[in-house]
């Protein structure tokens, strides 16, 4: 499958056209940010690393059920995916109190929620992905009521499946971000990634950090903590 032309490029990845209309390529790229694209990195092999665990989660998730973009690996860091149009909402499901919650709700970062947390941001790098609710999704048509309403119940069936299966592997998922797309029948699409730029994932047994805040705080060992979420 040769790349066509470029359609869009993000902070961490690249998409392209290919001969077929309802398929596209994605990049992956080491590219690293933060802060709404105020911190810029490199992390080495980011690319190949993220593409595979994302891989490995949305296998798991196509196993239970669940509807994604997913068409095959095409190269270490390329995948083909089903075209989908994107619903501009960022789903982030919260099991422990961390990031931006922590701030907002005055939490101490590591308190265990009573029971998961939903929101949604709106995907707009113009205006910095803010928190909004039900209300500001209908004024502004991200999508209907129909398609929010499964959005919540793939959200929390989402967060149930991974948490298990990474409890089992000795790491606690602190909290995640999950985009959806309309695929040209209507169906709903897990799309984009599931991968440590995503995710906050933390050893269970002694708190390290084995994600994207290694970059985002100054942790270091950035690249070993992808590795080790890999294996
Ligand atoms: P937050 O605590 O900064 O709101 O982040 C919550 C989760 O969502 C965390 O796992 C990181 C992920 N996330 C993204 O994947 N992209 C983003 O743009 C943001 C703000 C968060
Ligand atoms: N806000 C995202 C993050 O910190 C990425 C970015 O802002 O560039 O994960």
């Amino acid at each position: 499958m040769e790349k066509g032309k470029l359609l869009y490029e993000g902070k961490a990845k690249k998409i392209y056209e290919t001969d077929n209309p309802e398929q596209l390529i994605v990049h992956y790229k080491d590219d690293a940010t933060a802060f709404d694209g105020k911190k810029k990195g490199k992390i080495k092999s980011k690319g190949k690393y993220n593409l595979e665990i994302s891989n490995i989660f949305f296998m798991l998730l196509e196993d239970n059920d669940v509807k994604t973009h997913l068409i095959r690996q095409i190269s270490e860091t390329d995948l083909l995916v089903k075209k989908v149009n994107i619903i501009p909402i960022e789903v982030v499901l919260r099991n422990v109190a961390a990031g931006s919650l922590a701030d907002r709700l005055g939490l101490e970062e590591g308190t265990e929620l009573n029971r998961p947390i939903l929101e949604y941001y709106y995907k707009s790098d113009e205006l910095g992905d803010p928190l909004i609710n039900r209300y500001h999704i209908s004024e502004r048509g991200l999508s209907t009521e129909g398609q929010l309403k499964l959005l919540d119940i793939l959200g929390f069936k989402i967060n149930n499946i991974l948490k298990d299966y990474l409890e089992e592997r000795d790491i606690k998922l602190i909290d995640f971000k999950l985009e959806f797309g309309v695929d040209s029948n209507d169906n709903i699409l897990l799309a984009d990634e599931i991968s440590p730029d995503t995710c906050r994932f933390w050893d269970m047994k002694t708190d390290k950090k084995l994600d994207k805040d290694r970059f985002r705080r100054d942790l270091g060992g950035v690249v070993e903590a992808y590795q080790e979420i890999l294996k």
